[in-house]
């Protein structure tokens, strides 16, 4: 990520949106499903010198590992599609506001 010494073997966080359709997990593509990445992180993850004090033993019941599970497909769903109007739309305030509301051709033009 940096080349800092503290940065070392940090990875990005990705976004878990649309993660049931990534498989297979994390950089290297090590964990198949996500039941094993919910297992990987119930273990506080695997054991290394650069392993970040957040990732710690979790001791989940198998419930609770089941319901993570099933939790984590509810962040994949059909992507909305977004008129080709707001291709010029950037990351702005005033883009936020122009994407949160729908496309009105008319109102758009006179901008
Ligand atoms: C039970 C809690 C957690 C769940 C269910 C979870 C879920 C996931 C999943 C599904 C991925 C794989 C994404 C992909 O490869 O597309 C991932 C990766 C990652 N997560 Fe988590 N996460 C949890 C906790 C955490 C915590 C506490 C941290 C930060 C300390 C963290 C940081 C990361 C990072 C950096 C990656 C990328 C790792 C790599 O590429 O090797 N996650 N997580």
């Amino acid at each position: 990520m940096t080349s800092l010494e503290a940065d070392r073997g940090a990875f990005k966080t990705p976004t878990l949106r649309e993660v049931s359709r990534t498989a297979p997990y994390m950089h290297d593509g090590s964990l198949g499903t996500l039941e094993y990445v919910v297992e990987y992180y119930d273990r506080g993850g695997n054991r290394n010198s650069g392993l970040d004090p957040e990732l710690r033993l979790l001791k989940l019941t198998d419930a609770e590992k089941r319901a993570l599970a099933a939790f984590l497909p509810a962040l994949t769903g059909a992507t909305v599609p977004v008129p080709s109007s707001y291709s010029a739309v950037t990351d702005t305030a005033e883009g936020q506001r122009a994407t949160a509301r729908p496309a009105h051709g008319a109102a758009r033009a006179r901008r």
